[in-house]
């Protein structure tokens, strides 16, 4: 099944989401739905509402809590991409100027603590203590993943191990708990219930990776930000990992100073040839496709079918993709 054979299906429950989205931004206090209303505008993609219908519906659910939790579920991510840009001081997202350089960082920021905290307000409204539990451990992780990378910015001796541990915590566990809440409305096992879980989570670690490989090498108008960004952040991720493997001592001391003098800007271009001579990207991108294999593995217990199809559809375009 193609992705755009999963939006056709998906066409009119998406447009429900969209408008329980607009009610969780709904207030009297103007700048919750004037911000709420440009980031609507701007698009996104909404994969993770996606990933929760059609788990729940691959898990038998036939109700219609789902729409909510999708609602509520690209609410958190909203909330996370508002705080995200203030800490990384980003000025584009979505092909428009970020919200914080509309706006500025306080009412950004506590915009985004507002959806957080009406998100998960909302959760509660569902009375089901399964759900409350993974969307809160989601929320608390992708804070301690946002706080993790912090505490790393620009230290060049991060460990694969520890780039993993921050992209599970930040990205992959809203993906987790968006499949882990499908399952759950669908009432499966628990095995079922943790597979499904896994499956997430490891596409989400996939979906960051290609992030991470797209701040390098996409085109900067389709992906809506700028590229490079996490060069200029000090950020380290996966492509240079795998220079510092791969490169020369000597380039890697070079590289790892440029790093630490935090100069990294005016000396793009050197590091960009370091990882183009390297082949990081595409070692990057061979280490995606085998996670993005082990993440469908974890499924190899359900039976086939369309959803089935569509989950993991969606789950290979979080690597494929331009944008
Ligand atoms: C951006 O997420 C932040 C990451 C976790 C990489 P998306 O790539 O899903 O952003 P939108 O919602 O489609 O704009
Ligand atoms: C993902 O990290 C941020 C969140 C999970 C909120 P990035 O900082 O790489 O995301 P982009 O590139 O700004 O979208
Ligand atoms: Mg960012
Ligand atoms: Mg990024």
């Amino acid at each position: 099944m193609e992705l755009q054979d999963v939006f056709v299906l998906y066409e009119d429950r998406l447009k429900q989401v969209e408008q329980k989205i607009r009610e969780l931004f709904e207030n009297q206090i103007p700048s919750i739905p004037e911000i709420g209303s440009y980031i609507l505008a701007s698009g996104g993609k909404r994969v993770r509402p996606l990933f929760h219908l059609i788990s729940a519906d691959m898990s038998g659910y036939k109700g219609t809590a789902d729409i909510a939790i999708a609602g509520i579920i690209e609410t958190i991510h909203t909330a996370s991409l508002l705080h995200d840009d203030v800490v990384d001081m980003a000025d584009i997202r979505r092909g428009n100027p970020a919200a914080n350089s509309v706006w500025g960082n306080q009412i950004v920021v506590l915009v985004g603590d507002f959806l957080y905290s009406n998100a998960l307000r909302n959760a509660v409204m569902q009375r089901n203590q399964s759900i409350m539990e993974a969307l809160s451990l989601a929320t608390t992780r992708m804070t301690e993943g946002e706080l993790l990378q912090l505490n790393r910015v620009g230290d060049p001796n991060i460990t694969e191990k520890e780039y993993h541990d921050i992209i599970s915590a930040k990205t992959g566990a809203l993906i987790a708990a968006a499949c882990r809440t499908g399952a759950i409305l669908g009432g499966l096992v628990n095995q079922q219930v943790d597979a499904l879980t896994s499956f997430g989570l490891k596409t989400g670690v996939v979906f960051q990776m290609a992030d991470d490989i797209l701040d390098y090498r996409a085109d900067e108008k389709e992906l809506g930000k700028r590229l490079c960004k996490d060069l200029e952040e000090g950020k380290i991720t996966l492509p240079l990992l795998y220079l510092f493997k791969a490169a020369r001592q000597k380039e890697v001391s070079r590289v790892k100073q440029i790093l630490s003098n935090g100069t990294l800007l005016e000396h793009l271009p050197e590091v960009l040839h370091l990882l183009k001579k390297y082949n990081a990207i595409e070692t990057s991108f061979e280490k995606a496709c085998l996670l993005l294999q082990e993440a469908h593995e974890e499924l190899s217990g359900f039976p086939d079918s369309r959803e089935k199809e569509a989950i993991l559809a969606l789950s290979s375009y979080s690597l494929h993709r331009e944008k």
